[in-house]
């Protein structure tokens, strides 16, 4: 009996501990979704039991293996034990009950995370080796997130290529991304600041490099931000040249792999390209001008460059864009110097 006494009580000083130890760490990100105050509160009845039950094996097994050590010279067998009914009845019957607390619990989460609010704010989301692309109900694209705080957005997302997943950690809900069908995401920004999404689902070379801004604002910034978008569309498209060929790497992820500040991404930067002399992977040099620009986005394999991996860029560009505004792309791209 004694023995019982002590490790119950060393039992709940351990759950205790191990509890409120880890709890302090604060290993969770902020609560920025309506959702994420759902799955946490989900989540931390979980890791109650948990630690209850970590303390419930651990204890026992280190009080028994330290306690009841045998003694030195003693050969004699261990006590026989046939069995123990009630013993038996109590650990089916408790576990059984809590299983189903928790089944209960956790459809009960799964609802309240999925409820459909009829006034959501509908966006497309278009991901693929290894950018994102959102398309605004106001006809516009961007490769950054707007999102209105506390209204529901419903996000309608399709993958060109793999399988992603779009992952916003303060967001808590995570949704795989699939080529060939549309996968919905509801979640409501409950909290004002930047956030990042990141691909969740291990997609190729540059997984760990997909990434876009979430931005959560107010109501009256996210409408000023849709106006400025919508005007700028509309006076680039009009305009033709740099400043729509901006748009377009932008729109079609280009900028996922080709930095224009210098940096070394998959592919080679833009920065200061134009004119410059590029070595080849198969030893030639030649000049970036206006007809290397085209081909490198049209046949992307026709010259790659030394030091970058060839078979990484789409080659579907020369279908996907129109003429104009290839050469309103490569005009950009002349412009970064
Ligand atoms: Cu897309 Cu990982």
């Amino acid at each position: 009996m004694r023995h019982f006494v002590i490790v119950g009580v060393l039992v709940i000083i351990v759950f205790l501990a191990t509890y409120f130890g880890l709890t302090a760490l604060k290993l969770m990100p902020v609560e920025a979704s309506a959702q994420s105050i759902v799955v946490d509160w989900m989540w931390n009845l979980d890791f109650v039991v948990m630690c209850f039950l970590f303390a419930l094996i651990i204890v026992p097994l280190v009080y028994g293996l330290i306690v009841f050590r045998r003694k030195k010279g003693d050969t004699s067998d261990g006590e026989y034990i046939e069995g123990n009914t009630k013993l038996e009845i109590t650990w089916t019957v408790i576990p059984l009950i809590t299983v189903l607390v928790f089944a209960y619990l956790g459809a009960y989460s799964l609802g309240e995370t999925m409820a459909v609010d009829p006034n959501a704010l509908e966006i497309s989301v278009t991901a693929r080796q290894w950018s994102w692309q959102f398309d605004y109900p106001e006809g516009f694209t961007s490769n950054e997130l707007h999102l209105p705080v506390n209204r529901q957005v419903v996000l309608n997302m399709t993958s060109l290529d793999v399988i992603h997943a779009f992952w916003v950690p303060q967001f808590r809900i995570r949704q795989d991304i699939l080529p060939g069908r549309v996968t919905n995401y509801r979640i409501t920004p409950i909290l004002i600041g930047n956030y990042t999404v990141m691909c969740s689902q291990l997609c190729g070379t540059s997984h760990s490099y997909m990434t876009a801004p979430v931005i959560v604002t107010s109501q009256a910034d996210y409408d000023a931000w849709v106006q400025s978008q919508v005007t700028a569309a509309q006076a680039a498209a009009a305009a033709g040249g740099p400043a729509n060929g901006k748009l377009l790497v932008s729109k079609y992820g280009c900028l996922g792999c080709h930095s224009t500040d210098g940096s070394k991404l998959v592919g080679p930067t833009w920065q200061g390209l134009y004119q410059s002399q590029v070595k080849l992977s198969d030893g030639r040099t030649v000049t970036a001008d206006q007809a290397y620009l085209v081909e490198s986005i049209v046949s992307p394999s026709a010259k790659v460059v030394n030091g970058f991996p060839d078979n990484v860029m789409p080659k579907t560009f020369g279908t996907v864009l129109t003429q104009s505004q290839i050469n309103d792309i490569v005009s950009y791209i002349e412009t970064l110097k």
